[in-house]
Order: C-alpha cells, then sequence, then structure tokens
C-alpha cells in the first residue's frame, strides 16, 4: 500500500511509522508522500532525514486546498491517507472521494462504529467520548479514570468515524495534560503501526 501521512505538528507518529517501515513491520507498504499545512511543522523534517518526498501545503482557503491535495494524492497513487496529526477538517466532498481510505488517529476513545456520546471502558464505566482538539484536557476536567486513543476512519462528522483499532490509557493521579497526553502519544505509535496492518489486512 502507498501511503500518505498527514502532519500539522511534530510528527512523532510519523516517525513510529517511519520506524515501522524500516525494521519491516510493515512489509507491502511505503510512504510515498508527507504533506503539513503548517511550514515549520517537526514532521516535514523527520521526512526529509529520511528521504521521503515532503511537502508544505498552506491552507488558507478550504476549497482550493483541498483540490490541490486530490491532485497530489491521485499524483502520487495513494491508496490510504493517514491522518497523524493533522489539524485541519475536511469538507464532505473530499472525504467521499476517498471511501475507507482515510484513517485518523485521536486521543481519546471513540466506539465501534464511531458514534454516540458515551464509551464503555473494560472495566464497565461508561465515559463521555472525548472530540475535538483538547481530547487530554477534557479527559481530566470530567475526572474520569480511563482514556486512551483510536484510530478511526475519516467521516464528514469529526472524530466520529468507525473504528480500526484503540487502546486505554490509565488517568493516572498528578496527571497534568501534558503528561497524559504524552502516555497517550507512547500508545499511539504502536497503534498507529497497528492500524496500518489492520487497514492492509482488511483493504
Ligand atoms: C496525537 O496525539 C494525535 O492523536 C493527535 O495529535 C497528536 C499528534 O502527535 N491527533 P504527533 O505530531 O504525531 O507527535
Amino acid at each position: 500500500a502507498r501511503l500518505a501521512v498527514l502532519v500539522s505538528g511534530s510528527g512523532s507518529n510519523l516517525q513510529a511509522l517511519i520506524d515501522a517501515l524500516e525494521s519491516q513491520q510493515l512489509p507491502g507498504a511505503q510512504i510515498v508522500l508527507v504533506v503539513s499545512n503548517k511550514a515549520d511543522a517537526y514532521g516535514l523534517q523527520r521526512a526529509l532525514k529520511h528521504r521521503l518526498p515532503a511537502l508544505y501545503l498552506p491552507w488558507k482557503q478550504r476549497a482550493q486546498s483541498e483540490q490541490q491535495l486530490v491532485a497530489l494524492l491521485r499524483l502520487f497513487e495513494v491508496d490510504l491517507i493517514v491522518l497523524a496529526g493533522w489539524m485541519r477538517i475536511f469538507s464532505a466532498e473530499f472525504i467521499e472521494q476517498f471511501p475507507r481510505r482515510i484513517i485518523n488517529l485521536h486521543p481519546a476513545l471513540i466506539p465501534d462504529d464511531g458514534s454516540g456520546a458515551t464509551f464503555t471502558s473494560s472495566d464497565g464505566s461508561i465515559i463521555p467520548v472525548f472530540r475535538g482538539m483538547h481530547a487530554a484536557r477534557q479527559a481530566l476536567e470530567a475526572g474520569v479514570k480511563i482514556t486512551g486513543s483510536t484510530v478511526h476512519y475519516v467521516t464528514p462528522e469529526v472524530d466520529a468515524g468507525p473504528m480500526l483499532c484503540r487502546q486505554e490509557v490509565p488517568i493516572l493521579t498528578g496527571d497534568t495534560e501534558d503528561k497524559l497526553q504524552e502516555r497517550i502519544k507512547q500508545v499511539e505509535h504502536s497503534l498507529i503501526v497497528e492500524a496500518v496492518q489492520l487497514w492492509m489486512r482488511t483493504a
């Protein structure tokens, strides 16, 4: 499978994919393109260090940027689009052009079918589904004991597509948003690799 990885920031999950590819954990996969909507995203530098095509695509007008992105994805013959810390919301028109071919990593627990306001964790507790940009903070503020990360298919509704895989992360006493976000990221680094493996098996 030919992957495009879309980033907006540090790109530690992109790095996890690069490492998995280099250590043969993703046979049959290759990253053919890395795109960032931020010129200074460290993810771009990670890509360049590993000699991967890396592009900064400004995102001032969504319709225009999406058109450019579609052209790029077609040109590079991308099979799977991995949103790994990508902070822009796509239009339904964009998403519908790549059915089941866009996956997103979200730092919270999302139900199997993606929808609904609650999630039942492995210990039976019912927790709210935290969507959007500050999921770790929301989990702390809600006082839940368990959060996690989910890789899900992207549908027009934000952070609400069917899940591919997920993992729980316990919230510890003394957790701050940064500490929790960091522990979630550690889990994500293997989750994102697992998600690509799963996708390749089901695609
Ligand atoms: C991850 O926590 C991901 O769940 C969220 O953004 C973060 C990206 O981190 N969507 P990085 O850029 O891969 O380090």
